[in-house]
């Protein structure tokens, strides 16, 4: 059996994380036959997380229960993708850690660019927090931590969805981890 593995999607609001982790999902599923599990920012902060604000305790915390689920998922051969903002190098590192103790750890940047983010505003939620009905909104009042030690880096500016996830199963495959 393959082992475990975990595709970490980090980026800004409306970088294109949730676009890009169902398209794999589905991408890995019709390759493979494996099922994929996600874990949806959106997702966990309605089903998991509800009781979680935006200051960084909370944010760690929410990053911290995906990283603990996609390692259970893991430990038993299986495949997440989450995504994510998680904006902090620290609590990345540590679900890195967690499930690289069972299977494999893919870190994906999803590096749009706040302009681009910005423009497009999916949940409007931009224009709220420049008009300062929002605080806490990360890349506006509050911070990004770039990844160093990310795997991969997509600039959904560029690439189309399917040249995305081309390039990741492409590059998934060449590693023998599916
Ligand atoms: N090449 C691309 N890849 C992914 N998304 C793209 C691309 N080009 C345009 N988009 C659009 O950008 C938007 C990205 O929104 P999406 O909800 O995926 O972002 P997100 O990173 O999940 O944000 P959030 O953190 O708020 O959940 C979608 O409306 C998508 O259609
Ligand atoms: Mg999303």
């Amino acid at each position: 059996m393959k082992p475990g593995l975990a595709l970490f999607l980090t980026g800004l609001s409306g970088a294109g994380k949730s676009t890009l982790a169902s398209a794999l999902g589905d991408r890995i599923t019709a390759a493979t036959g494996r099922p994929v599990t996600l874990l949806d920012g959106d997702a966990v902060r309605a089903y998991l997380s509800s009781e979680l604000g935006f200051t960084r305790e909370h944010r760690d915390l929410n990053v911290r229960r995906i990283g603990f689920v996609a390692a259970e998922v893991a430990r038993h051969g299986g495949i997440t993708i989450c995504a994510a903002i998680a904006p902090y190098a620290a609590a990345r590192a540590e679900v890195r850690h967690g499930v690289a103790r069972f299977g494999n750890f893919v870190e994906v940047h999803v590096s749009t660019a706040l302009s681009v983010c910005e423009s497009r505003d999916v949940k409007g939620l931009y224009a709220k927090a420049r008009a300062g009905m929002l605080s806490h909104f990360t890349g506006i009042d509050d911070p990004y931590e770039v990844p160093v030690d990310a795997e991969l880096s997509i600039d959904t500016a560029h690439v189309s969805p399917d040249q995305a996830v081309d390039r990741l199963m492409a590059w998934l495959q060449h590693r023998d981890f599916l």
